[in-house]
């Protein structure tokens, strides 16, 4: 079989690379496409240097740009390297607009298209990855669920056949790297930082960065949180806060270090430390549970709502009030402390890379691995 793996950003990198090592297990080597859609070096390259993968096959410099120019860019490019290459089948993560791109060139192309972390919605189409994640899951033949919830998701929409729930890849990347970043990470000396005696923040979504109001909440809550706090930021955020001239206040803040995008070492390392977590981001959701660290989510959906329902994760959105409230109770109720802390983590046993080789490689035994005519024949 010769699978090929579209991918472009930070959390795809990080999430796929249990699915390439799983490929290269059982003796594959998956063609691997980068589109650039993430770029500096903190962004991307980090990663395949942390997670030790070489050999990209395509680097298509696709870059940044507007919702259309990236996905239509990354779509005619992709397009090229499919038609010369004729992979088996393709395989993309997540809802970024690499993953959109990658699933339409290759189901236009008749390459079956495998999507792996298939069914997660917000329920709000306003977001540009909600939109991402339909449209991928309805063109896939092969939908890789990381959960129970995800499934129900796709059944609702129709969606019944080629569904495999398989756990998140996160948890396979997690549990192969914690030992090594315990190992080689010395961040919490960089920093100057005691374990369990800080926050960590991070926020980047389109719908918290884009405007100046809501930027600004997100400014209002860095100046009144209670604990020295770490925050590794997003190049999006960098440039948004520089745009609406809110940078010289967050430097000024006292106790809020503004550091580079971190790598995944030094990340995994700050996230497991950490007294608690504040982010936005879907994949930091994930590992808060994993890491057994109490998460508060700037935002007022999330598409991994098992979070919630364990109790590991509180959605605060952009409310200074809520966030405080609590954080007061973390930091003044060691048994609710403890209870968000040891959610059990929804998200599977670290196996799923696995299985997404051996759900793969059985059907392509079998013949299955196609596009289809229709889904439900
Ligand atoms: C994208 C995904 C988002 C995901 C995030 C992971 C979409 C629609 N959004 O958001 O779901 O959570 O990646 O981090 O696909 N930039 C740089 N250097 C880089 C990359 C980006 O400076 O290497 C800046 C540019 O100003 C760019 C902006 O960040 O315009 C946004 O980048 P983009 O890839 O469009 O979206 P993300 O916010 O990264
Ligand atoms: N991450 C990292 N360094 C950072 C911030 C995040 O390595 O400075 C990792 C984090 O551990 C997680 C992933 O990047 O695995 C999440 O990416 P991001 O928040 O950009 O995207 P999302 O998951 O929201 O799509």
């Amino acid at each position: 079989m010769k699978p090929a793996i579209v991918f472009g950003t930070r959390p795809e990198i990080i999430k796929l690379a249990p699915v390439i090592r799983a490929f290269e297990n059982r003796g594959i080597t998956p063609l691997l496409v980068h589109t650039g859609q993430h770029y500096d070096y903190e962004m991307s390259r980090v990663f395949l240097e942390d997670l030790e993968l070489d050999g990209i096959d395509y680097h298509l410099e696709v870059g940044s740009g507007t919702q259309a120019e990236q996905t239509g860019t990354a779509m005619i490019k992709i397009e090229g390297v499919l038609i010369g290459e004729r992979p088996d089948v393709v395989l993309v993560q997540g809802d970024t607009n690499t993953v959109l791109a990658g699933a339409l060139a290759s189901v236009k192309l008749k390459i079956p298209v495998a999507h792996i972390e298939a069914g997660l919605r917000s329920f709000d189409r306003t977001m540009p990855e909600e939109i991402n994640r339909i449209l991928t899951d309805h063109v896939s033949e092969v939908l890789f669920a990381p959960t129970a919830e995800a499934k129900k998701n796709l059944k609702r929409e129709g969606i019944t056949d080629g569904v495999y729930v398989v756990g998140n890849t996160i948890v396979d990347a997690v549990l192969q790297n914690s030992e090594v970043a315990e190992r080689k990470s010395n961040i919490l000396e960089r920093l100057d930082l005691d374990p369990k005696g800080y926050l960590l923040i991070t926020a980047h979504r389109a719908e918290n960065t884009d405007r100046k109001e809501n930027l600004e909440r997100l400014v209002e809550i860095l100046e009144s949180l209670p604990m020295k706090t770490v925050y590794p930021m997003h190049p999006r955020t960098r440039r948004r806060l520089e745009e609406f001239g809110l940078w010289e206040r967050v430097m000024r803040i006292e106790g809020v270090l503004v550091t580079r995008p971190l790598g995944y070492l030094d990340f995994l390392k700050l996230e497991k430390n950490a007294f608690a977590i504040l982010t936005d981001s879907g994949g930091i959701q994930e590992e808060a549970i994993i890491l057994n660290v109490p998460c508060l989510t700037l935002r007022y959906n999330t598409e991994r709502p098992e979070t919630v329902k364990v109790g590991g994760n509180v959605l605060v959105g952009l409310e200074k009030e809520r966030v405080l409230k609590y954080l007061s109770k973390l930091l003044n109720e060691p048994e609710f402390y403890e209870k968000m802390a040891n959610a059990p983590n929804p998200f599977g046993d670290g196996k799923s890379g696995e299985r997404i080789v051996h759900i793969l490689l059985e059907l392509y035994k079998m013949k299955e691995l196609k596009v289809r005519s229709s889904r439900f024949i």
